[in-house]
């Protein structure tokens, strides 16, 4: 049996949403006009994306990939398994990543390099969760939530072996 986990809390619920709030605000006022592809990038969006499509006013369209680099380690393996591929047409939309963390940036950084190749009339990302302090892959963020601490983060759509993603809070984990 493993011993069970401390929880520190990084971000309330209330905080989240105001800058969730803001974001959808951002990104109305950017997409006046058009009809953006959202594609979320599974597991870990679903809670962000979730409330953030809920806040707009654009229309827009909605898919998702299922990315995964971490499985049950605590960093990237580096490599990224496609568990679900992209369905959508891409060339000529106005793309938008919606992706809970950039931590390495491995993940965001292979997903917008494919996208690139599609040719879409625009690409940018949009990311609840930077941990800058952990960056091996650049990637440019065009709408950011939070710049978080180099802690094990969990809650919010972030799981620790697949626990506690469905925490409506932030928090750090410790052993
Ligand atoms: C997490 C997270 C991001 C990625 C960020 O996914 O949801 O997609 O890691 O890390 P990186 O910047 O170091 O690539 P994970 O691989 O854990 O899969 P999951 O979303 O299904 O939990």
């Amino acid at each position: 049996m493993t011993a069970p986990k401390r929880l520190t809390l990084i971000l309330t619920k209330e905080e989240i949403s105001r800058e969730v709030k803001r974001l959808a605000q951002e990104i109305d006022r950017d997409y006046q006009g058009k009809y953006p592809l959202f594609l979320g990038i599974l597991k870990g969006c679903f809670v962000f994306m979730a409330d953030l499509v809920r806040l707009l006013q654009v229309p827009v369209e909605i898919d998702f990939v299922s990315l995964s680099s971490y499985g049950s380690a605590k960093v990237s393996s580096g490599k990224i398994k496609v568990v679900q591929g992209l369905r959508s047409q891409i060339k000529g939309r106005d793309v938008l990543i919606i992706e809970d963390i950039v931590d390495t940036g491995i993940t965001a950084g292979y997903f917008m390099n494919y996208l690139r190749r599609k040719k879409p009339a625009s690409l940018k990302l949009c990311v609840l969760f930077d941990k800058p302090s952990r960056r091996q892959v650049h990637v440019p963020i065009d709408y950011l939530g939070f710049t978080v601490p180099d802690r094990f983060l969990v809650g919010y759509g972030l799981d620790c072996d697949g626990s506690f993603r469905h925490l409506p809070e932030l928090y750090a984990i410790e052993d």
